[in-house]
């Protein structure tokens, strides 16, 4: 069974320190959103972030990780996640998830959000546009469920009930294997946050806990191949992939998106829950 001792619970002070980290991880994400377009390559939009990241005297949290070559992962089309910026050329049309991640002060931040880039074909664009914003719209129930939830389970389960919802047609698939986490003086940390639904009900929400919320989701299938740099995930089927992350506190007063400048206000204000910044 889940050990919900092992989970590091967080001091109100504590929280306002990791919304540092996140903050700088959200400075990072408005740069790569200015940079990318037709033409840059994945390699100078990581450039971008260790700048981003040397200007707050931070430290990447990436860089060296499990000897993790880059800054940030970049994740073009139908890599699903972990992709190694380096020469790839963006393209009109593209479907870009850009996790990024910074720690400051000893703690960890960590965010992922999705561009489709302007132009190419339309129908191609749109498909991805579509993909996105399903992606983005399932991190926020997660999001919801954790404000509103009983379990940490509750996130994946409101992620699925999301994913079920949606018209077949029109349905893209939960790579499972790709979980959210637990995150403060370390990157990955107790409790894993799975993007499915599960009858095991697992750990409460409790105050003072942070969590990254990060469901990944596939156009086709969620079938995934490793390539041989041994980072980089793709889908079997060549199909797109999207990913969006956000890293969230869960304290006496309610929620806090830490990493969304606004605190989480606006992608809430539809679930009718109102944020609790502890500035
Ligand atoms: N940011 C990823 C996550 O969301 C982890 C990045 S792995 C690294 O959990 F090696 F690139 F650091
Ligand atoms: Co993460």
């Amino acid at each position: 069974m889940f050990n919900s001792n092992k989970i590091e619970l967080k001091t109100n002070d504590q929280i306002r320190q990791m919304r540092k980290s996140a903050l700088v991880v959200a400075d990072i994400h408005k740069a790569l959103d200015d940079a990318a377009v037709p033409g840059i390559t994945t390699g100078e939009l990581d450039d971008i972030a260790r700048d981003v990241i040397a200007s707050h005297d931070a430290k990447s949290n990436f860089y060296g990780y499990y000897d993790y070559p880059r800054q940030t992962c970049i994740s073009v089309n139908s890599t699903v996640v972990h992709g190694i910026p380096g020469a790839e050329v963006l393209q009109p049309g593209d479907i870009v998830s850009m996790d990024c991640g910074a720690v400051l002060n000893g703690w960890h931040g960590d965010a992922c959000f999705t561009k489709v880039l302007p132009g190419g074909e339309n129908a191609v664009r749109e498909r991805r546009e579509q993909l996105s914003s399903i992606t983005k719209e399932a991190m926020w129930r997660g999001i919801a469920a954790m404000a509103k939830g009983k379990y940490v389970s509750d996130i994946g389960n409101a992620i699925d009930d999301y994913i079920v919802s949606l018209d077949p047609a029109i349905r893209p698939d939960i790579v499972e294997d790709f979980i959210g986490h637990g995150i403060g003086t370390k990157m990955h940390m107790e409790p894993d946050v799975l993007n499915f639904r599960t009858s095991r009900k697992g750990p409460k929400l409790r105050p003072g806990m942070v969590l990254c919320i990060e469901p990944i989701l596939a156009q086709k299938s969620q079938a995934y191949r490793t390539l041989d740099d041994e980072w980089t995930v793709v889908t079997q089927d060549g199909g797109d992939a999207c990913h969006w992350e956000h890293q969230v506190a869960l304290h006496a007063g309610g929620v806090w998106v830490l990493s969304a400048p606004d605190g989480g206000a606006v992608g809430l204000a539809k679930y009718g829950i109102d944020v609790a910044p502890l500035d």
